[in-house]
């Protein structure tokens, strides 16, 4: 596996494969990887002949510096999973290499989109994601890119950020990697004590009653979110939202919706874990 810590790098490693043909994915991470990332990595590699994974913790992602600092780092680990998948190129580039000018330049924004649940609770966060992955692909110019649909949102922001500005690329979503007992893989898990830890698979199961019950039928979507909330409060969550939405656009359902997902974020302890469920009426 080639690791580039440099631009130059990996411009030199993309031009050549390129030259020659080749089909490339990218997998763009912050980094901590675990059975979720590892997921997008094989479907990429599925999907194409060389795989190059970034990783780098956007600080212009994170809205608060507390979050950016405790963020998990764990390169080594991380480089010995990727070189064990038969990953091409590792991009960890530094800081400065990806804002040489600082962080305050251009920006990418997808409006609307960007501005509703975690947009709304995190003012700032798309655009900051949408600029750093419009940076990685006009760096690694890949031909399908790999994101989960753990961040449902995300998906669809780079989605339409690819669509809008004819980004020449295929973004592949792909379902979520759960435990054993539902909750959903993330960096984030590490923050929970042992004992929040036994608690926060009820996350997914207030989405999976919810998503249930749209299944069967049921149309009173205020009526199944605010069910959801209490549970979580129950379970000692302090939820943020929990929203039925139509897949498309995430705008609120009409009754006549099929394809739904139903979208939370909640707190756990100092984590903030957030899930989602896709459900067809
Ligand atoms: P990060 O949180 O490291 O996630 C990298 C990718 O892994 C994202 O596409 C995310 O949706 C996916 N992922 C995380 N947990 C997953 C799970 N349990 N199952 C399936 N996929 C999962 O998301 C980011 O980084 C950043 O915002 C990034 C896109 C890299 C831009 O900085």
């Amino acid at each position: 596996m080639q690791i580039a810590r440099t631009i130059e790098a990996l411009r030199q490693a993309v031009a050549a494969w390129r030259r020659e043909g080749r089909r490339i994915a990218l997998v763009p991470t912050m980094g901590n990887l675990h059975a979720g990332h590892l997921r997008l990595v094989e479907a990429g590699r599925g999907r194409a002949d060389v795989v190059i994974v970034s990783i780098f913790v956007n600080p212009l992602q994170f809205d608060r510096p507390d979050d950016l600092k405790a963020y998990p780092r764990t390169l080594e680990e991380d480089r010995r999973q990727l070189e064990a998948l038969g990953v091409d190129l590792l991009f960890v580039p530094a800081e400065d290499e990806v804002y040489p000018l600082g962080g305050g330049g251009t920006r990418v924004e997808v409006p609307e989109l960007s501005e509703i649940l975690e947009g709304r609770s995190r003012p700032g966060h798309f655009s900051g994601v949408a600029t750093v992955v419009s940076k990685l692909f006009n760096l690694a110019q890949p031909d399908v890119a790999v994101f989960g649909e753990k961040d449902f949102q995300q998906l669809l922001v780079i989605r339409r950020l690819a669509a809008d500005l004819n980004v020449p690329v295929e973004i592949l979503g792909v379902p979520t990697v759960r435990e054993s007992d539902g909750l959903a893989m993330s960096s984030r898990n590490g923050y929970l004590s042992a004992e929040e830890r036994q608690r926060a698979p009820a996350l997914y199961r207030a989405l999976k009653q919810l998503a249930d019950a749209l299944e069967r039928g049921e149309r009173d979507y205020g009526h199944l979110e605010r069910e959801a909330v209490e549970s979580l409060m129950e379970a000692g969550f302090r939820p943020d939202y929990v929203s039925v939405r139509r897949v498309d656009d995430l705008a609120a359902p009409t009754l006549g919706d099929q394809r739904l997902v139903v979208l939370a974020a909640a707190w756990l302890g100092r984590a903030r874990l957030i899930d989602n469920l896709l459900c067809e009426r």
